[in-house]
């Protein structure tokens, strides 16, 4: 539970920094309140055909931008499941690209994985030299890897990709699209998922992605595809402006009216406030002697892990901002003790984050108080 109200602060104000579920505007909260409407409905079909003429703008994309009730995993699930036979080429430089490769194994795919070390980004010609080794039907890829805070070239992936086989390119976008650059139909991805919690600045519980016409054709040929993530009667559905199941309506409305402020903001414009808050946490980071997990010029402008300086314990850092109400991301997995993340995606501004900042400096101060005071 969080220790104070997260859907408090207006920009300039905000306290809370998940890397996900992110803090939502009011106006959206507002919207999910709308009437429940049957499906099948003319008034539904409306509303997802106003979703349908928005989304695909925000994910570059001439084709169409479904939705699907589930979180963002249900995606990567739907894409190996509806149209993969194997093998897999699994790109795994952190805890959510791995578990994506650990999906495609336990889904019984034939599944190879490249690593990289925690901290770096994929290596695009590490990637040539493994396709050289074998057909691939898909290859992986998390573009903005929230547990480390590294962001993937994946325009350069994908083009070794494409150059190279006839892979289709997962990408796994979820911290990424609606935070900075991601171009589906110009870098020539297949799949490009994310979540409603990270940078669209909804409420969780809403996937939301697009699919090339090679998925589409790679789903149609494969016999098996099992039925609730079944891309192809996605599409389908998608054409009469209808969803195969029951939708989650109230994150229908949300995003309708998210959609209207994402655009009117202008994506690039989204794409320059994520680079500034960016450049705002790594400009303080050097400045108080904290490290940048992420490699140099592999920084996510979404997501931000880094490791305090000698002297400062990470979780006694997190545990002190939340007393001071503030919510903080600490680090993931394997790197929680060591590491303090931030994320700075959605509608978060940069006036925000540099509240937040100074915190961590009443923060430690607070924490030297303390380690200073008599027993
Ligand atoms: C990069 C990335 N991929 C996948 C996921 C899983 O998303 P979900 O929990 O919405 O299924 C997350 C969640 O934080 C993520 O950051």
């Amino acid at each position: 539970m969080t220790n104070f109200d997260s859907t408090a602060g207006s920009p300039g104000q905000i306290r809370f920094f998940n890397p996900g579920p992110v803090w939502v505007r009011p106006q959206v909260l507002q919207a999910l309140t709308g009437p429940m409407l049957s499906h099948r409905s003319q008034a539904f079909m409306d509303l997802y055909g106003r979703i349908q003429d928005k989304l695909p703008r925000v994910f570059r994309t001439s084709g169409r931008a479904h939705t699907l009730a589930t979180s963002a995993t249900g995606v990567w699930e739907a894409a190996l499941v509806s149209s993969v036979e194997g093998p897999v080429l699994s790109l795994g430089n952190g805890a959510f690209s791995e578990k994506w490769g650990e999906m495609s194994q336990r889904l019984g795919l034939e599944t190879d994985t490249l690593k990289a070390e925690w901290g770096k980004p994929i290596s695009p010609d590490e990637v040539k030299k493994q396709l050289a080794t074998k057909k691939y039907a898909a290859v992986t890829v998390v573009h903005s890897e929230t547990s480390t805070g590294v962001l993937n070239d994946l325009a350069a992936i994908a083009k070794v990709v494409r150059d190279n086989s006839d892979a289709l390119v997962f990408a796994d976008c979820v911290t990424s699209v609606a935070g900075t650059k991601v171009e589906t139909d110009a870098w020539g991805l297949d799949v490009v998922l994310t979540g409603s919690q990270k940078a669209f600045a909804l409420p969780p519980g809403l996937a939301l992605f697009a699919m090339s016409e090679r998925t589409l054709a790679a789903a149609k040929k494969k016999k098996f595809r099992g039925l609730y993530l079944d891309l192809v009667d996605i599409d389908a559905f998608a054409q009469k402006k209808q969803t195969p199941t029951t939708p989650c309506l109230s994150l229908l409305y949300a995003l309708d009216v998210q959609l209207d402020h994402i655009l009117a903001e202008g994506i690039e414009n989204r794409w320059v406030r994520h680079e500034a808050m960016r450049a705002t946490v790594a400009a303080w980071a050097a400045r108080n002697g904290f490290t940048l997990f992420a490699q140099k010029g592999a920084e996510s402008p979404t997501v931000t892990s880094m490791i305090p300086p000698a002297g400062v314990n990470a979780e006694e850092l997190n545990k002190t901002l939340k007393s001071m109400k503030w919510t903080t991301g600490s680090g993931y997995g394997k790197l929680k003790a060591t590491n303090v993340r931030i994320g700075h995606m959605g509608d978060v501004d940069v006036a925000s984050v540099e509240s937040y900042l100074k915190a961590h400096e009443e923060a430690m101060a607070a924490m030297r108080n303390k380690a200073g005071s008599p027993a």
